[in-house]
């Protein structure tokens, strides 16, 4: 196995609140209750844990990672030790006396996310005065379109947006098919022809902008023919830690099933990274089955996603179906066949309740 490094980024997943009920929320399905969360003192304490293992960088996000009270003080002691603090929001919670604290706090970074950028749409109004109001605030701004069946016909608006409020770089996400974006992929996923003209458009738009408006993009992996390297290979860059305080590889990784996370609250970081049962298990390439362990990509794409293995074919440790090598291939191109249909209706989250189903428009 290759030597384990330290990590490189937290993301601190401070709460699972949210005010908005996206579909393609990629949060465990079972969120964590509000009086489960780590307390102040506590995530204080995991920062610094943090620092010590080597991290460099800590990414507030949720839920809605506003909907914490105490995030001034969480990021004022992320900066007091040393880590550069970024912000990852939808911006519905912002205002300027709390942008204002954050900065004052040393916040260096915000990403925020937008959902569409239909003309008139409220999201869009909100999208430009909260955009305004970090730049106004002198930080970076990097944001963040999470794209599907429902808008990618409106990317090139997104991108224009984007450009209007003066952001420096624009991430293109994909929505990636698992948590609560899995039960509604029917609705989400793209048809071959919209992606081939949402690429057609970044491509023209990263010529056009070259130098002013950075934009990230990638194909989505249902239409890949080699999956990516989910987190930079499973525990080797980024350590997630949950609202209730487990140690996870990734966001998602509390939906696979047979793992005892370690808890901040019973192990230090440091003995969770290098020493626990569940970081170890994917780590490297000895885990690997066929066709990945005699692959020559297997220390570029680490075998793909663990989670999307497992929410396609019920195994964590198979090759993950994006890639085209991979025995469970079919199984993409069955749900590629789907999105030629009429999509389904969205299934929606409803906190403290039993999810309900709601019309598309
Ligand atoms: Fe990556 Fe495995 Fe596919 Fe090779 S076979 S490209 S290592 S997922
Ligand atoms: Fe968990 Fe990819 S999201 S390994």
């Amino acid at each position: 196995m290759s030597k384990i490094g330290a990590p490189l980024a937290l993301l601190a997943e401070v709460t699972h609140r949210c005010p908005l009920r996206c579909p393609y929320c990629s949060n465990p399905v079972e969120l964590e209750r509000a009086s489960a969360e780590l307390d102040t003192a506590a995530w204080q304490r995991v920062l610094t844990e943090a620092k010590a293992l080597g991290v460099l960088q800590v990414h507030f996000s949720g839920g809605e990672p506003l909907a914490r009270r105490d995030l001034v003080a969480l990021v004022a002691h992320a900066n007091c030790i040393g880590l550069y603090s970024n912000l990852i929001t939808s911006g519905v919670l912002l205002d300027k006396a709390r942008l204002d604290a954050l900065v004052a706090a040393g916040l260096e970074h915000v990403q925020l996310s937008f959902q569409d950028a239909e003309p008139g749409s409220a999201d869009r109004i909100a999208g430009l005065a909260d955009a305004a109001l970090v730049r106004e605030a002198g930080l970076p701004l990097t944001m963040n379109a999470v794209v599907h069946r429902q808008n990618l016909e409106r990317l090139g608006d997104m991108i224009e947006l984007a450009l209007a409020i003066g952001a420096q770089r624009l991430e293109v996400a994909h929505v990636q098919y698992y948590g609560w974006a899995l039960a509604n992929r029917r609705a989400l996923l793209p048809t071959f022809a919209q992606l081939e003209a949402a690429t057609a458009t970044v491509e023209a738009s990263r010529q056009r902008l070259a130098g002013v408006l950075t934009i990230d993009y990638v194909v989505p992996d249902y239409y890949a023919r080699r999956p990516k390297a989910c987190m930079g290979g499973w525990a080797r860059r980024f350590l997630n830690i949950s609202p209730a305080g487990k140690v996870l590889p990734c966001h998602a990784a509390e939906s696979l099933p047979g793992f005892d996370f370690p808890s901040v609250h019973e192990m230090s970081l440091e003995e969770a990274w290098y020493r626990s049962e569940a970081f170890n298990r994917y780590r490297g390439t000895e885990w690997m089955p066929e066709p990945c362990h005699s692959c020559e990509r297997r220390e570029i794409d680490w075998g793909g996603c663990r989670c999307q293995a497992f929410a396609l074919t019920g195994d964590a440790g198979r090759t993950d179906p994006a890639c085209a090598l991979s025995p469970d291939r079919d199984l993409l191109t069955a749900a590629r066949a789907d999105a030629e249909a009429p999509p389904s209706d969205f299934i929606y989250r409803q906190i403290g309740g039993m999810p309900a189903r709601a019309a598309v428009e």
